[in-house]
């Protein structure tokens, strides 16, 4: 099959658009014929080799864990042809290919609403906003959050889950994006590059940061005693530090759930949570869309099209 890999870590130069080995599935995996794959940060930052000393990867490997497609055969509950959407397991090869293994429980159907090259936007960003809105923080009706990047993908689900729930939304992001922002539901929208983000802030229940660095540090006044930081952005926030503000921290992990994943698909399917998409690339483009991600911009999610597919295949 044709799949990008890498042979070695490095910059996007490294991505090759080559022939693979088909994967072989596991007892429990679905094969999934690929139409289009996400792209996040995380395929960047395992192709540069930051995790290499404590998540080596089997090289050489094909990068991206969120996949959209269609199963190959009847396997773990699915049937051929069902158009599924999952992440995939990050110590496995990913879905930059024509097809890829993937255990069946961390699979579910795809959106009817969406094409499929959408629906390969969601999963990853959608089920780490989800995870840390109300797995760790357990945000509440009527609880207020700050959501950095909210134009970003973990901060468009972010901002659409929060004001979902009830909760009072406020995120950041550059003034060509507000307008975006607030049809997703923010409530109170920042340029964060022409203002400091936090004046005027007090007494927020959480903040999502999904930036790290000084965004982070001057995050932690904006927050009410006993409120709390959720990260996302490496590295893992310090927990003396929130202590001498009197907040709590956690870090956020990502971790593939189908059953969640079904949930996503309903809320989508009913209207009530949308997927933005930056830019779509073919497979063999997959280098330009790493530097298009590296550059810290993009509005919503990158997609690869691998395989041709059309919202009509839907039954
Ligand atoms: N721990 C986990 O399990 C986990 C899971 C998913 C993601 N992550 C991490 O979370 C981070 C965000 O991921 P993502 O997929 O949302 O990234 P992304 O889609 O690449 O984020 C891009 C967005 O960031 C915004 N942005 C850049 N600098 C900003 C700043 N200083 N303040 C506010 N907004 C800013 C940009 O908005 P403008 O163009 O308006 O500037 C752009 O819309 C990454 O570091 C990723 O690795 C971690």
């Amino acid at each position: 099959m044709k799949a990008v890999r890498f042979h070695a870590y490095g910059d996007a130069g490294v991505l090759r658009h080559e022939d693979a080995p088909l994967p072989v599935p596991n007892d429990g995996d679905v094969l999934i014929k690929v139409h289009a794959a996400g792209v996040n940060p995380a395929d960047v930052q395992f192709r540069r080799g930051d995790y290499q000393a404590f998540a080596p990867l089997p090289l050489p490997f094909i990068p991206g864990w969120d996949v959209a497609g269609a199963i190959v055969a009847n396997a773990g509950g699915f049937k051929a042809d069902e158009r599924v959407f999952a992440m995939a397991d990050m110590g496995r090869h990913g879905a930059y290919a024509e097809y890829i293994a993937v255990r069946a429980t961390d699979v579910a159907h795809a959106p009817a609403r969406l094409p499929l090259e959408h629906a390969a936007g969601v999963p990853l960003a959608a089920l780490t906003a989800w995870s840390a809105l109300f797995d760790i923080a357990q945000l509440q009706a009527g609880q207020s959050v700050l959501v950095h990047a909210g134009a970003g993908g973990v901060g468009q689900f972010a901002i659409q889950l929060a004001r979902r729930a009830g909760a009072r939304v406020i995120a950041t992001a550059s003034a060509a994006n507000h307008e975006l922002l607030r049809r997703l539901g923010a409530d109170v929208v920042i340029d964060y590059r022409n203002a400091d983000f936090a004046a005027g802030l007090a007494n927020l229940d959480m903040v999502l940061d999904t930036v790290g660095g000084q965004t982070r540090e001057r995050s932690w006044p904006v927050l009410r005693s006993g409120g709390i930081l959720v990260a996302v952005a490496m590295p893992p926030p310090d927990a003396a530090v929130a202590q001498s503000y009197g907040v709590r921290t956690a870090m956020t992990t990502v971790l593939p759930n189908g059953e969640r994943l079904t949930e996503i698909a309903r809320l989508i399917d009913s209207g009530e949570l949308d997927v933005t998409i930056d830019s779509e690339f073919t497979l063999a483009q997959a280098a330009e869309a790493h530097r298009r991600i590296e550059q810290g911009h993009a509005r919503g999610k990158i997609i690869l099209r691998i395989a041709a597919s059309t919202h009509e295949e839907a039954p």
